[in-house]
């Protein structure tokens, strides 16, 4: 069988989790050393699709250097399209595989892989761990993510029967191929009511599979070589090119307890480990920080409060990020706010399925989420003049045709928009605005 499908491009995700700032903070929690994340570093991302991520990080952390690596030449041309949009200069999309990768990228202090593991082949893993063991720096830091057992092991059923019914086979289009797994999974729900009754995780594939867009479902659940691990499986890969693993990326799992009841803390304080809390958690996905041993970062994490405090942090409010690593003071800034032509670009970009907008941060070196709404408010501040943030935004509602529906009857002229949107620019100026300076999403 072919490996990963290459004919339809993977949709642009955004993965909060593999920011160095965020590692940082778990290896953090689990008492360990990091890189350093305030000065010079090196990231690379393996298998990084269009490379929403790795440019936001390069947004938020201009100070270090970026690397993207897809063999997917529309992948990486789509990245090079918004770094280049994004005016970085500190970062390069890469349309090489891994093991091209090993032979053409520098040593690297940070290397992330979502979505990767479980969806590519033994040969690739093969050349991702090679790629570990020879460009992975002493003390540097790997994000690994993979659907996991138990949680899993229903839906890994669910692809053996699909594969065994011989409905993947590759000379179809891969738009009728999902058509027919599409049908046949129907069937299935239809002959066998009850089958995911005691599979919750089954039954949410099972029902979200007919509404899946084609090119996820290829990628995510179809890839051909598709697999489901122990947290024990990828650990001793791991651990045989040297790595050890140091905590989860999901940082309330690593606190004690796991949020778990009493009586199921009290049974995994005693031992039992990872594969203990899995199985107690039934989990379906993980997100693993690994470590090269070697030297730390010399100078401990400064910290920013979300929302008031101050001083060290607790595990818990790290964990719940209330308190997040600062890694650069966010620019003096007064008057209009003032977008980086990265955080311009991303505006105009929708990810996931909210249609949420994602922005670069560049005093915590990660990300914020803007909804929609917020995402055009904020444009039309940072381009109109003191005070015009209302009319600019009523002038692109009306170019694009919207209308906004207020006391019963729809609003949609400039005049009557630019009333009704003036309360809430002057919240937004207000309330938002400063948290957005704070963080570094404007100067
Ligand atoms: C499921 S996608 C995940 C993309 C992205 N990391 C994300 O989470 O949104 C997996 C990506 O790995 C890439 N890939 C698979 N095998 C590869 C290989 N051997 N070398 C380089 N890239 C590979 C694919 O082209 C695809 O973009």
């Amino acid at each position: 069988m072919a490996g990963y499908p290459t004919g339809v491009a993977y949709p642009a995700t955004h993965q909060p989790a593999i920011a160095p700032a965020h590692l940082a903070a778990a290896a953090w929690l689990a008492g360990q050393g990091h890189p350093a994340i305030d000065r010079p570093y090196r990231f690379c991302e393996l298998g990084a699709g269009s490379g929403f991520t790795t440019n936001l990080l390069a947004a938020a952390n201009p100070f270090a250097e970026f690397h993207a690596v897809d063999f997917n030449p529309d992948h990486a041309a789509a990245g090079e399209r918004l770094a280049w949009a994004g005016a970085l200069p500190n970062v390069r999309h890469h349309a090489l595989d891994f093991a091209a990768a090993r032979e053409a990228l520098p040593d690297c202090d940070f290397v992330a892989l979502h979505g990767v593991w479980t969806w590519v082949g033994d040969a690739a893993r093969r050349d991702v761990l090679a790629f570990l063991a020879r460009r992975l720096r002493p003390g540097g830091l790997v994000f690994v993510s993979y659907t996991a057992r138990p949680g899993m092991d229903g839906v890994a059923a669910l692809r053996a029967a699909i594969l065994g019914a011989g409905l993947l086979a590759e000379e179809q289009p891969p738009a009728e191929r999902v058509a027919r797994v599409r049908d046949w999974i129907a069937r299935l729900r239809a002959a066998a009511p009850a089958l995911a009754d005691q599979d919750p995780t089954l039954a949410t594939y099972i029902d979200a599979f007919g509404a899946m867009a084609d090119a996820t479902a290829l990628h995510d659940f179809l890839a051909p070589d598709w697999r489901a691990e122990f947290h024990t499986a990828v650990r001793d890969a791991m651990a045989a090119i040297g790595l050890e693993w140091v905590a989860e990326a999901d940082l309330p799992m690593n606190l004690p307890g796991a949020a778990l009841p009493a009586a199921q803390a009290g049974l995994l304080a005693e031992g039992g480990g990872e594969a203990l809390k899995d199985l107690l958690h039934r989990r379906t996905f993980r997100r693993d920080i690994y470590r090269r041993p070697g030297p730390a970062a010399e100078s401990p994490l400064r910290w920013l409060w979300r929302n008031g405090g101050s001083g060290d942090p607790t595990p818990a409010a790290v964990a719940a990020g209330e308190v997040v690593p600062l890694v650069a003071e966010p620019p003096a800034a007064a008057g209009l706010p003032r977008l980086s032509p990265f955080n311009r670009a991303a505006l105009e970009i929708g990810i996931g399925r909210e249609d949420a907008r994602i922005l670069a941060a560049t005093a915590t070196g990660g990300s914020v989420v803007l909804d929609r709404t917020t995402a055009y408010i904020l444009a039309a501040v940072a381009s109109a003049g003191p005070g015009g943030g209302a009319r600019m935004m009523a002038r692109r509602l009306v170019a694009e045709g919207r209308s906004i529906a207020a006391g019963g009857r729809t609003v949609a002229d400039e005049a009557g928009l630019t009333r009704l949107l003036e309360p809430r620019i002057a919240a937004f100026e207000a309330a938002e605005l400063p948290q957005l300076r704070e963080l570094g999403v404007v100067a």
